[in-house]
């Protein structure tokens, strides 16, 4: 019931705080002295500092109070908390009121020359539209609504619809598998789910629905459902399914909603800490975790990094290439840009469909001044000539960035000459899930240095921190002092997760090594936990590990990351067959492959699975994977001391193996 509810209008705009950042075009990343002045008045001045910085969303009770966190409590992120504002306002109702006719997407479908434009206008009535149908549906405030859909604009209307209502919602990575997004679910408890019959990704098809019934008669298999009803959008095949009927679920059609239903022109008054949306990623642990991010602080921070990082401009064209799926198409892809009325590119595809020339020619054709995408893109672009990048023009490019990983010397190198040409700026944003938005970026200045993330966003106070009691091989790590309003608030279900995994007094732990320069750069270094990092993609390597094991016929299994020249990362599986199975050594990899990829999905599909008779284990029974980390990256001077391993000889053998497997 939307009993707590504002109205909008276009005819009759609401007086709310009015924003000022958004018309104020000075950039203090701009210049070192103007980044420097400021920096230090954000860490002097936190509390006012982050108070002045809400003006940039519109408030219908703006906040007093800044930063309310408390590392040493298990539940305490909280920004802005006595602030009241509708985030699905701030990023639709205002831009429509402002700018109706100015375009807020260009949607790029997977198949070339489908450019819909979409305007602020019509993205107003699109989710007003959606919003009814959810309300339809009986979602309220506070519900979780789980979203497995592609980089089309309707997952779009559906987050937005989900925030205008006061929903939480749950997007999953529309290239997960059925048991991934059974997992998700079951953590998110949804009661209804949002998909769609297929996706189309590099002209090639994939079918959502059929993933989402696998998932929920797992669930109902396990006595784990909480789903009631899956809603549609798009077309829907002909041959309807009966999946719907056999297990009890109800199955609606949006377009035939829509017509039964009055748009929602009011929206939900939420506090700044209530929950915006919940996202799964891997930390060290075998099971994903949901991270939690609030409605104020959150969007006061990816609006902010979104106009400082890029220097968004009024007329900027600005493509992010990331999936909505992941926190990049969220925080950039989503939420920053229509927080600050932007236009921005969606792409559905892949960089290499129909050819490697589709990103330039959408750049081209839409005139993108911002271009945001990760290093594992352009290695693999690089790869295939540069033939496709030398018949593109790229002429309106103004500032490009990447995300994902740390981006190396060679292909920040061809990124800065064959794609900006020389004269646009690489913004190197080093960020994560739980950060919410940009921490440490370069300022827009030249010269830069290729692959340093170099300087830290305002009111982020990094250190590098040597881990004490940690692993001695391992490099130093980086923290951050203090909380900042894009932190996540926590764990879905499980807030001491959240503590123990991520706070330490009053810092931190990012989990990635870092390394400070003599100018006081930051050289971002990837991770130190056991964590991979494969084509952007973060996985643990324990979740892996449980699929390799869920193979009845292996007995142990490690999984460990080595440099990849595409992928950053490539996954290395070391896995012990069981002794009374017989079953051919072709066989049981393609099992393995088939495990993960059920498991998981293909993007975490292995690279190299070697079958191995034993696995090197401390002497109570623990499989080292730091040694085994150093033989796939080929580093057999750096083994570190094997003498206290309960079966030291075993590693030899495995030595023998991986060479013999480069041959
Ligand atoms: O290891 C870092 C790497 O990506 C991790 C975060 O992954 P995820 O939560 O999936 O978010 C990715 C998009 C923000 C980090 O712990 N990473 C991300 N950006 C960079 C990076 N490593 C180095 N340089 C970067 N610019």
């Amino acid at each position: 019931m939307l009993n707590i509810i504002r109205k909008s209008s276009i005819l009759l705009p609401i007086t709310l705080i009015s924003c000022v950042m958004t018309k104020n075009n000075f950039n203090p990343l701009k210049n070192p002295a103007s980044y420097q002045k400021e920096y230090n008045e954000s860490l002097e001045n936190n509390n006012a500092f982050w108070l002045k910085q809400t003006s940039i969303l519109d408030w219908i009770q703006p906040p007093t109070i800044a930063n309310g966190s408390d590392f040493s409590k298990s539940t305490d992120v909280k920004w802005f908390e006595d602030g009241k504002l509708n985030a699905c306002y701030n990023c639709v109702d205002r831009h429509a009121q402002k700018t109706p006719h100015k375009t807020a997407i260009i949607f790029e479908a997977d198949q070339p020359g489908k450019t819909i434009h979409i305007t602020y206008r019509e993205l107003y009535e699109k989710v007003c539209q959606f919003s009814g149908v959810l309300k339809a549906l009986g979602v309220k405030k506070g519900d979780v609504v789980t979203l497995y859909l592609p980089t089309i604009p309707e997952t779009i209307y559906a987050m937005l619809a989900c925030t205008r209502l006061g929903a939480i919602h749950s997007v999953v990575f529309a290239g997960f598998s059925a048991t991934a997004l059974a997992s998700r679910i079951v953590q998110a408890k949804p009661r209804l789910i949002i998909t769609t019959e297929t996706n189309s990704r590099g002209g090639k098809t994939f079918s959502l629905k059929k993933n989402v019934y696998e998932a929920l008669k797992e669930n109902l298999l396990n006595k784990n459902n909480t789903v009631e009803k899956v809603l549609l959008v798009g077309q829907s095949l002909e041959n309807k399914n009966t999946d719907s009927v056999s297990i009890n679920i109800k199955e609606f059609n949006f377009e035939s909603l829509s017509k039964l239903t009055q748009p929602v022109y009011d929206y939900a008054e939420m506090c700044a800490t209530d929950p915006l949306f919940i996202l799964h990623t891997s930390g060290s642990a075998g099971i994903p975790r949901g991270i939690v991010h609030s409605t104020g602080g959150y969007l006061v921070y990816v609006a902010l990094t979104h106009k400082f990082v890029f220097d968004l401009q009024e007329n900027d064209v600005y493509f992010c290439t990331a999936d909505i799926g992941w926190i990049t198409g969220h925080s950039y892809g989503v939420y920053g840009p229509f927080a600050n009325g932007a236009t921005t590119v969606l792409f559905q595809g892949t960089p290499t469909y129909p050819d490697a020339s589709r990103f330039w020619k959408i750049i081209d054709e839409n005139k993108v001044t911002i271009f945001y995408t990760a290093p594992t893109a352009l290695r693999s672009l690089r790869s295939l000539g540069d033939d496709f990048v030398n018949h593109a023009s790229l002429e309106s490019l103004r500032i490009l960035a990447s995300v994902g990983e740390a981006i190396d010397p060679s292909t920040w190198q061809w990124f800065f000459e064959k794609i900006g040409k020389s004269h646009c700026p690489i913004m190197d944003t080093w960020w994560q899930t739980e950060s919410g938005g940009v921490l440490i970026c370069p300022l827009l200045k030249q010269p830069q240095k290729p692959g340093c993330a170099a300087k830290p966003f305002f009111g982020i106070e990094p250190r590098i921190l040597h881990e004490v009691g940690g692993n001695p091989e391992e490099k130093e790590a980086l923290w951050i002092k203090q909380s900042w309003p894009g932190l996540a608030m926590g764990v879905w279900g499980d807030q001491q997760c959240f503590k123990q995994s991520y706070s330490s007094e009053n810092f931190y732990n990012s989990g990635d090594g870092a390394k400070i320069d003599e100018d006081g750069d930051i050289w971002v270094l990837g991770r130190i936990d056991d964590v991979l990092n494969v084509s952007g993609h973060r996985m643990s390597s324990a979740e892996l590990e449980r699929a390799v094991i869920s193979h009845p016929a292996v007995s142990e299994a490690c999984v460990v990351g080595y440099p990849h020249d595409i992928k950053g990362q490539g996954i290395f599986v070391f896995a012990i067959p069981r002794n009374n199975v017989s079953i051919q050594s072709e066989h049981l990899c393609e099992g393995i492959k088939q495990n993960i990829r059920k498991e998981i999905g293909p993007i975490a599909t292995p690279d190299v699975i070697l079958l191995v008779s034993d696995l090197p284990k401390t002497r109570s029974g623990k499989i080292v994977r730091r040694i085994l980390r150093k033989i796939v990256s080929k580093d057999f001077e750096n083994l570190g001391d094997t003498t206290t391993l309960g079966n030291p000889s075993c590693i030899e053998t495995i030595i023998m193996q991986v060479l013999n497997k480069n041959k």
